[in-house]
């Protein structure tokens, strides 16, 4: 390999060294000045028990889960440190795909060995965000994102110690990632991949697809292969995902900066000069996986525009396998974590984005169109205003509009670089939001901020002011090493609205090892804890379902955390409880449900050992859960 370090790196410490974070967001200061005003626990805790301050009418729909109060329909599993996955007395689970599973039966698999030759016909590695549809003929589809690789899992042993991968290798890299959609299918066997579906397809890192939206056309999407600046070749880093309500796939485009490097040397010491705004997106000469050496598209010297193609949610029609998947720019260019839609009260289409890096900002975008099932859906996510987060120390918050007034960009440079339109209007930075999860009974929403571990005292934040402890305050987080949730509710119970309240659903910590704020909220506990809550999806009943991506050494700090896991959040009453873990080395990430809500499927991702197989490699998979009463799960 030509660096074996670089690949040893997670994507979040590779993306460091490419470009170093400020050690404290806004948000730090903003939780920060919030406790000192209203009590770290009573103030930022205030939706749970004190949900009647915020006016009634944003309960309206909160009976079914009020009536349940503490009755989750499971027992709480303990945590493990083991390689396998563990689930609630009563319930199973199994495997339904692991990577290099065949998703046709000319393809090849696993055990045939992983070469070029077929490898964008099988299921690819670490998958991430996930949905399931049901198809106008009832059949169930899974989208399901493969969000990178591992090289050392992927391609041929041999390539160990070498300094290149050969073509073959990095095509094979390129595709078995993307997008994998799959028909399942339960024929008495618990739920199956069905081999050769017609809906059955993979996207790939080379799979044409469309650009629509204020930046399509423009000139710096414009490359030689595509002077029109509207077809593109593939998805890349798809990480979490959205379902919009007329029944399509959102993937996001994560860590894309990561994939573009250069094959030019420097001149007489004089570093390669690239566009500016390219360091604030992380892009530079250090690529991951060679793709430059392969396609002048991905050396940033040859094709300097080529980044600016990724970075944006792409819609998929799950339906239709012949249909290009669309990148739709109007949702901004950023490190998109996932997508989450709600409808304003006007009917208007809402959804809420995450840009996952330290100091970086949470959006919404709402459409200028109104939506209403069995209507056309054209435009509805190419026409429309950004808007970015700012949160007060208060408890309130406002959505500010990204618009060629308040940014001085036009609109098509608002949906490119993104991330300079919300500095503009002075966005709160975060720390790392990953998922957005909208709640199906409560006019509220929810966004896991999963870390920041390099605050730490004596540094100075991005604007400037010490990051010292605010006199009377208890300053919960020096290092932010467990992360919290943050809740809002948009006023008027409408995701339409500019302004609302937030608190913090959790703050993540460890109360047997750990001292005042390091214990976490009152909702955490010695049998619940957990760090990193990263993937999150609400069930019809309003529950949240939380996966981590976190340290899981379980010593120190982590001590009694075990591996990574599931948990699932009452949204009332904050009570928290162990759902899985998962088997040592992984992250779990990625969760839909069949219709009814009796099987869950949730996403393995680079999990160590030989798991799932119990011998060669270790294999990233889907597993579905079930209840073995046949009962709801959750
Ligand atoms: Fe791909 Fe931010 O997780
Ligand atoms: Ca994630
Ligand atoms: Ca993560």
């Amino acid at each position: 390999m030509k660096d074996d370090n670089i690949q040893d790196l997670s994507w979040d410490e590779w993306d460091e060294l490419q470009r170093p974070a400020p050690e404290v967001t806004d948000f730090d200061r903003v939780v920060d000045e919030a406790i000192s005003r209203r009590g770290f626990l009573g103030g930022l805790l205030a939706f749970g028990s004190g949900a009647a301050v915020m006016g009634t009418g944003l309960l309206k729909s909160s009976t079914a889960l009020a009536d349940a109060h503490g009755a989750f329909g499971f027992t709480p599993i303990p945590a493990f440190t083991d390689n396998t996955i563990h689930v609630p007395e009563g319930y199973e689970w199994k495997v339904v795909a692991r990577w290099g599973d065949a998703l046709f039966s000319d393809a090849p698999s696993y055990e045939d060995g992983h070469g070029v030759d077929g490898s964008d016909r099988i299921f690819g590695e670490n998958t991430d965000g996930m949905d399931l549809f049901v198809l106008e003929d009832g059949r169930e589809v899974i989208a399901i994102n493969h969000e990178y690789v591992n090289p050392g899992i992927n391609i041929a042993a041999d390539a160990e110690g070498r300094d290149a991968y050969t073509p073959e290798e990095i095509q094979t890299l390129m595709n078995l990632q993307g997008v994998t959609v799959m028909e399942i299918a339960d024929s008495g066997n618990g739920y199956e991949v069905v081999v050769d579906s017609p809906y059955n397809r993979r996207i790939h890192h080379n799979t044409p697809m469309m650009i629509s939206g204020p930046a399509a056309g423009h000139d710096m999407l414009k490359t030689s292969a595509d002077p029109t600046g509207t077809v593109v070749l593939g998805t890349m880093n798809n990480c979490g995902s959205g379902r919009t309500l007329w029944g399509t796939y959102m993937t996001c485009e994560e860590n894309f900066n990561g994939y573009f490097g250069t094959t030019a040397e420097m001149e007489d010491q004089k570093p390669i000069e690239l566009p500016d705004d390219f360091s604030r997106y992380g892009i530079g000469v250090n690529s991951r996986y060679q793709y430059e050496t392969l396609q002048d598209r991905y050396d940033i010297v040859k094709e300097p525009n080529e980044p600016y193609r990724f970075g944006y949610v792409v819609e998929i029609d799950p339906a239709d396998p012949e249909a290009m998947p669309v990148k739709r720019t109007a949702l901004g260019r950023f490190k998109h974590e996932n997508a989450a839609m709600a409808q304003a009260e006007d009917g208007r289409i809402v959804v809420y984005m995450g840009d996952d890096e330290r100091g970086e900002f949470m959006y919404k975008y709402v459409s200028n169109g109104t939506w209403a099932p069995g209507e056309p859906t054209d435009g509805l996510l190419d026409d429309g205003t950004l808007y970015a987060a700012v949160f007060n120390t208060d408890g309130t918050g406002q959505w500010v509009a990204l618009t060629p007034e308040s940014t001085g960009m036009d609109a098509a440079m608002i949906c490119i670089l993104t991330r300079q339109a919300a500095s503009a209007v002075g966005a709160t930075t975060m720390d790392r939001p990953e998922w957005i999860a909208v709640s199906s009974t409560l006019p509220e929403a929810y966004c896991c901020l999963t870390n920041n571990s390099r605050r730490a005292p004596g540094f100075t934040n991005a604007g400037g002011d010490p990051a010292e402890p605010i006199a009377g305050s208890p300053n919960p987080r020096e290092e932010n090493r467990y992360g919290q949730i943050v809740r809002w509710r948009p006023d008027g119970a409408d995701h339409g609205a500019d302004t609302f309240a937030w608190d913090l659903y959790v703050m993540a910590g460890n109360p047997v090892v750990g001292l005042g704020p390091y214990a976490g909220s009152e909702n955490v506990n010695e049998g619940n804890m957990f760090n990193s809550p990263d993937g999150m999806v609400v069930d019809s009943k309003g529950l949240i379902w939380i996966q981590t991506d976190g340290d899981d050494s379980n010593e120190g700090p982590y001590a009694g955390m075990g591996n990574n896991q599931m948990l699932v959040g009452h949204p009332e009453t904050g009570e928290i409880a162990r759902f899985l873990t998962g088997p040592s080395g992984c992250e779990v990430t990625g969760l839909t449900f069949n219709t009814d809500y009796t099987v869950a499927f949730a996403g393995i991702q680079h999990p160590g050992g030989t798991w799932p197989d119990g011998a060669g490699k270790p294999r990233s998979s889907v597993v579905a859960i079930w209840r073995t009463d046949g009962a709801p799960v959750g």
